[in-house]
C-alpha cells in the first residue's frame, strides 16, 4: 500500500477497504494525461514564483523519465499504489528526491482526477471523429457507386417505394454527419480547464489559471471551483454521443443481417468478415454485424450507469465519482472497435444489384407511381388510389406485377389508361422523376453527393 495520505490515520488500512477504494487497476490507462497535467501545473507554478526554475526543471525531467519508462516497459504501473497520481507522485520523489515533494503545491486530486479525465476523453474525441470520417469516406464512395442501384425502400418492412441504393446509404450518412457534430460540440463546451480548482475551493496560492488552461490547449479555464471538481457532464454527453453512433451502426447493421440471409441474397458478406458454424457445415454468419448490434446495449448501459451515479451527489467531489472511468473507457473502447469492424465489413460485401432491382420490381413498389399517373390526367387522387388497389388485387390473384398486366385489364378498371402506362411505372421512371431535395431520383442526389464531398473535404 503506497498512499499520499495517512498522517492523522492511526491504523493502517484494512487491505479490503484499499482494494475496494483503489482506482489503479483502471485509472493508469491516463497515465500520459496525469504526467501532461502535472508538467503544466509545475511550469505555471514556476511562472507564478511558487517554485523555482530549477526545481521546476527538475521535475519536469522526472517526470519525462516516468514517462519514457512506462511507455518502454521498464516501469510498470502495480497495485501498490492506489491510484496513477500517487503511481506518479512516489515515482517521483523517489526519482528526484525532495524537491519531487513540491510537485502537489495547490493542487487536489480532485481537480487532478478531473483534468485527467477531461484530457482523456478529449483525446477519445479526436480519435472517434477519425473514424467515423473514415466510415463517412466509405459511404460516400459507395453512394457514389450505387446512384442506379435500384431496390425496395421499406416502411413496417414491408416494399414501399423504389429508391436505390446510393439513397439507403445516404440516409446513414445524414446519420453519422449528425453524429460528427455532436462529437464536435462537445469538445468545444467540455474545452475548459479544471486544473487549479483545488479541492474544491481553490487555492490561496497565486495560481495562473490561464496560463495552465492554455499550456494545456484549453479555451480556459472553468469558472467555479465546485463545479470544476463535480462536473462529468461531459461524459455523459460523450456516453450519449456514442449511444447514439451505436444506434445508427445498430439499426444498420440489423439491415444487412436482413440483407445478408438466404432471403434476401441484396448482400454478401465477405468471408474476411463472417464466421462459420462448428456443426452445419452450409453455415456462413454475419457474427461482426449482430455483434455491433449487441454491443449497442453495453454503450446504453455506461450512459444509465454514469446518469444514475451522478443523480444524487451532492458538490462538490464524492467518491462515488470514480465509477464514471471503467464503464466510460469501456464504452469508448467498444465504440471505436464497432465502427473500424463495421467500416470493414461494408467495405468487403459484395452488394447483388440484380437481386435488389428484382425485388423492388416484384412487390409493387410502383403503385404509387400508378396513381400518379391518374391524378396526372385529372384523376383525384384518392380515386386513384383506390383505382390503382383494384388493379393491385387483379394482379395479385394472377400472380403477376402491374408491369404484366395487359392494357385492356387496366382500361376495364379504369378507361384512362393508355399505353404509356408502362413507361410510367418503370423502374427507371419511378426513381429518376423523384428529384425534390433529398429524392432518391439520380439528379437530386447527384446534388447531395456534390454537399457531401464538399463537407468531407471541409473536415
Ligand atoms: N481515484 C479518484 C477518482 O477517480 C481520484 C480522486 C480522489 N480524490 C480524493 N479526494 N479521494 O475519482
Amino acid at each position: 500500500m503506497a498512499q499520499l495520505w495517512g498522517g492523522r490515520f492511526t491504523k493502517e488500512t484494512d487491505q479490503l477497504v484499499y482494494n475496494f477504494n483503489a482506482s489503479i487497476s483502471f485509472d493508469q490507462k491516463f497515465y500520459k494525461q496525469d504526467i501532461r497535467g502535472s508538467i503544466a501545473h509545475v511550469t505555471m507554478l514556476a511562472a507564478s514564483g511558487i517554485l523555482t526554475e530549477a526545481e521546476r526543471d527538475q521535475i519536469i525531467d522526472g517526470l519525462n523519465s516516468i514517462l519514457t519508462d512506462v511507455k518502454n516497459g521498464t516501469l510498470e504501473i502495480t497495485s501498490k499504489y492506489e491510484d496513477i497520481h500517487s503511481f506518479v507522485e512516489a515515482n517521483l520523489i523517489d526519482r528526484i528526491g525532495d524537491t519531487g515533494k513540491k510537485l502537489h503545491t495547490g493542487r487536489s486530486r480532485n481537480d487532478q482526477v478531473a483534468l485527467d479525465m477531461k484530457l482523456y476523453v478529449r483525446d477519445e474525441i479526436v480519435e472517434i471523429k477519425a473514424l467515423v470520417l473514415e466510415l463517412m469516406n466509405t459511404l460516400h464512395s459507395l453512394m457514389k457507386e450505387h446512384i442506379h442501384t435500384y431496390m425496395p425502400g421499406f416502411t413496417h418492412l414491408q416494399k414501399a417505394q423504389p429508391i436505390t441504393l446510393a439513397h439507403h446509404f445516404g440516409a446513414y450518412m445524414e446519420m453519422f454527419k449528425r453524429d460528427y457534430g455532436r462529437l464536435c460540440d462537445i469538445y468545444a463546451r467540455m474545452n475548459y480547464c479544471p486544473l487549479g480548482s483545488g479541492a474544491l475551493a481553490g487555492t490561496t496560492y497565486p495560481l495562473d489559471r490561464k496560463l495552465t488552461a492554455s499550456l494545456l490547449d484549453f479555451a480556459g479555464p472553468t469558472l467555479n471551483s465546485m463545479d470544476s471538481v463535480a462536473d462529468r457532464d461531459y461524459c455523459i454527453e460523450l456516453l450519449s454521443a456514442l449511444s447514439t453512433i451505436m444506434m445508427h451502426l445498430s439499426r444498420f447493421s440489423e439491415e444487412i443481417i436482413i440483407w445478408n440471409t438466404n432471403e434476401y441474397q441484396f448482400v454478401e458478406l465477405d468471408d474476411a468478415y463472417s464466421t462459420g458454424s462448428s456443426i452445419m457445415p452450409q453455415k456462413k454468419n454475419p457474427d461482426i454485424a449482430e455483434l455491433v448490434r449487441g454491443k449497442t446495449g453495453r454503450v446504453y448501459g455506461a450512459l444509465t450507469s454514469l446518469l444514475t451515479t451522478m443523480k444524487g451527489i451532492p458538490l462538490a467531489y464524492n467518491k462515488d465519482m470514480q465509477e464514471d472511468k471503467e464503464f466510460t473507457f469501456d464504452a469508448i473502447d467498444t465504440v471505436k472497435g464497432c465502427i473500424a469492424l463495421f467500416n470493414g465489413m461494408i467495405k468487403t460485401m459484395t452488394v447483388n444489384k440484380d437481386r435488389m432491382e428484382a425485388s423492388a420490381k416484384n412487390g409493387f413498389t410502383n403503385a404509387t407511381d400508378a396513381a400518379d399517373y391518374l391524378v396526372n390526367h385529372g384523376v383525384p387522387f384518392r380515386d386513384a388510389h383506390g383505382i390503382v388497389g383494384e388493379l393491385v388485387l387483379a394482379c395479385i390473384e394472377r400472380n403477376i406485377s402491374l408491369d404484366e398486366l395487359p392494357l385492356d385489364d387496366y382500361k376495364a378498371i379504369c378507361p384512362v389508361f393508355e399505353d404509356d402506362i408502362y413507361q410510367a411505372i418503370s423502374m427507371e421512371e419511378c426513381v429518376n422523376k423523384r428529384n425534390t431535395i433529398g429524392a432518391p431520383g439520380p439528379e437530386a442526389m447527384n446534388k447531395i453527393i456534390e454537399i457531401n464531398e464538399a463537407y468531407l473535404k471541409d473536415l
